[in-house]
């Protein structure tokens, strides 16, 4: 049983007075009948992560969770500008996404790096959102699927069994902030290889992890991609910034038939 996870990611999107109004959109929405079974976050900006966990606690929805767009490979000590796990842990993040495409290529993140994040989320109880993807160069040469083993299998090395508590990401770069999503079916073929890769280390672990699916993920395209067999949720961009669009998605998520699997 894979129970379907949405997940807004504003990146570097809000103020204290839009961010109030996000929370209490999608809580009054939320609160009209979301079926229980499903999980819902967003990841909002390190600054405003007090102001949103508190604005959640207010709305006391038990199902709508906080999250934080990245986080140190270190534990603590002189990294200036660094946010540490434990820190994001007192705030009430659950998840932290990790490798986001933007952040390996802005900031020239390495697989080894993104890993090292994933276990300082982990040690901290918390739940990594780890992000791969292939360019459209990659996609378009035919290499995706080698990018994504390469990225799968560095993650695999560094976590080992603790990939089993982790979410893995498929972002394909080219989907991201695009308004051109993967189809259904080239992002189910990629999440059912990414599982196949993972069943081969550790089959239980496969059957468990979600894997979600990120890039131009919008009101009209969700459904259709979150009822694929191993699509376990979506990572939402710029659809999630506008509370009733990220509404949308999640009701969608919750419209979707519960398979075996969902
Ligand atoms: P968009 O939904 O804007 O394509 O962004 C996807 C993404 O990067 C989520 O992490």
């Amino acid at each position: 049983m894979r129970p379907l996870i949405v997940i807004g990611n504003w990146k570097m999107n809000g103020s204290l007075a839009s961010n109030a109004d996000w929370v209490k959109t999608v809580c009054r929405g939320m609160e009209q009948g979301m079926p229980s079974g499903r999980q819902y976050a967003f990841c909002a900006p390190f600054p405003y992560l007090s102001q949103c966990g508190q604005l959640i606690r207010d709305c006391s929805l038990a199902f709508l969770t906080l999250g934080a767009q990245d986080v140190s490979a270190h534990t603590t000590g002189a990294y200036t500008g660094e946010v540490a796990a434990s820190m994001l842990k007192e705030m009430a993040c659950k998840f932290v996404i990790v490798g986001h495409s933007e952040r390996r290529q802005l900031h020239q993140e390495t697989d080894e790096l993104v890993a090292e994040k994933a276990l300082q989320a982990l040690d901290c109880g918390m739940t990594p959102v780890i992000c791969v993807g292939e360019s459209a160069d990659e996609r378009n040469s035919g290499r995706e699927v080698e990018v994504v083993r390469g990225q799968i299998a560095k993650q695999v090395a560094v976590l080992q069994d603790r990939l089993a508590d982790c979410l893995i990401a498929y972002e394909p770069i080219w989907a991201i902030g695009t308004g051109l999503s993967a189809t259904p079916e080239q992002a189910q073929s990629m999440h059912e290889f990414i599982r196949g890769r993972i069943a081969g280390y550790d089959e239980k672990a496969a059957n468990t992890l979600r894997i979600l699916y990120g890039g131009s993920v919008n009101p009209i395209n969700a459904s259709q991609l979150l009822v694929m067999q191993d699509i376990d949720g979506g990572l939402i961009g710029r659809c999630s910034l506008d509370a009733n669009d990220f509404e949308k998605i999640c009701l969608a998520a919750a419209s979707v038939f519960t398979t075996s699997t969902h």
